[in-house]
């Protein structure tokens, strides 16, 4: 090569330059043109400097490192406006940011309907001096039944459907073996309230879960009668639901409870008309309760001619499908949302 090759070759390189500067719109196509061109031809024209003869060699490697430098700058250049026309861009877009528009709707969870229930009732027993307790889900028969006067093979056994466990132990079918507990915790005076999980093997409806949440409510002191009883359940009713609701008083048997009742509250799905959930009947039922049963008290350590008390189970999940509108038990334990309405809104809409 000569020096006249040389020349040709390095305007040549420089014009390859100016025309990548052009094309290239962003700054990583310009470093790839800037590799592409250094690397190549200018590089090729270093590595080749001895065919030049040995007297032209200094002008050449001079010639070459000037075009080098010049190309260099060429892209570094034109990288500085890209960058600055980005800037420019954005600065562009952040005016045309408007601070009025709404933001963009995002949904917030909330609190299980059983759960907000839950932690009403609780405020207001606390408020009455009622201490909040929980017990184990998995339960002995002794606390499940025996401790609550329902011996084995008592037919009572069989009005709860029980998921038995091996070793003798189940999970446990009502919240009441909470009263057992809380006496022999305790000792009386007593005044808890115990709210939590159940479980009963029954075919699933409307109205039956084969999981789903109580409260137990026992107040244990001397001269306790049925009128504490009724006053305390309408209070707590009053409470939930803030209005009068219509109830209705029946006897009702449970082998821990004597006398036993059965408190039913007016249908809030369909305002007593008869729906699904009530079984077509107007009423629910939601409320047992009664007094201690005097050998419930022994099992629990407590003398029955000292003491007496009432107990009450209230069903939480049937509440509050009652205080939300839910009209099918299932839905509470499944992550479909649709079906939490509110009972002004699913009144018409669904229930015939
Ligand atoms: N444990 C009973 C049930 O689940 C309800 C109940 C509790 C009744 C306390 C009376 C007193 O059916």
């Amino acid at each position: 090569m000569d020096l006249q090759e040389l020349d040709n070759l390095l305007s040549e390189t420089r014009e390859n330059a100016e025309k990548a500067i052009a094309e290239a719109d962003t700054v990583d196509a310009l470093r790839s043109a800037e590799g592409r061109i250094t690397k190549g031809p200018l590089a090729d024209a270093l590595k080749n400097i001895k065919s030049f003869d040995a007297k032209e060699r200094g002008a050449a490697g001079q010639a070459i490192n000037k075009a080098k430098n010049e190309v260099k700058q060429l892209f570094a250049k034109a990288q500085e406006t890209l960058k600055q026309a980005d800037l420019e861009g954005e600065r562009r877009k952040s005016a045309n940011f408007d601070p009025t528009l709404p933001p963009p709707l995002t949904r917030r969870g909330s609190l299980h309907p059983v759960t907000i229930v839950q932690r009403e009732i609780e405020r207001l027993f606390r408020g009455l001096g009622f201490a909040v307790v929980g017990g184990p889900e998995m339960e002995t028969e002794f606390y499940n039944f025996e401790a609550l006067n329902i011996p084995a093979m008592h037919p009572a056994r069989d009005s709860q459907d029980t998921f038995w466990l091996t070793n003798g132990w189940l999970l446990r079918t009502h919240t009441s073996p909470c009263q057992i507990r809380a006496m022999q915790r305790f000792g009386p005076p007593i005044r808890v309230i115990a709210p939590g999980r159940c479980f009963r093997y029954e075919a699933l409806d409307a109205s039956h879960e084969n999981t789903f949440f109580q409260l137990e409510g026992l107040l244990i002191d001397k001269d306790i009668s049925i009128a504490h009883l009724i006053a305390y359940m309408k209070l707590l009713l009053r409470q939930v639901f803030r209005r009068d609701v219509k109830v209705r008083l029946r006897p009702g048997f449970f082998p821990f409870v004597e006398p036993g009742f059965e408190l039913d509250m007016s249908c809030a799905i369909c305002d007593g008309a008869g729906c699904a959930t009530c079984k077509r009947s107007g009423w629910v039922e939601i409320l047992p309760c009664g007094m201690v049963h005097p050998n419930v008290l022994r099992y629990g350590g407590i003398d029955p001619h000292e003491y007496t008390g009432f107990a009450f189970g209230l069903g939480l999940t049937r509440l509050a499908m009652m205080k939300f509108g839910v009209a099918d038990i299932r839905i509470l334990n499944s992550g479909d949302l649709r079906g939490i309405v509110h009972a002004d809104r699913l009144r018409g809409e669904r229930i015939a």
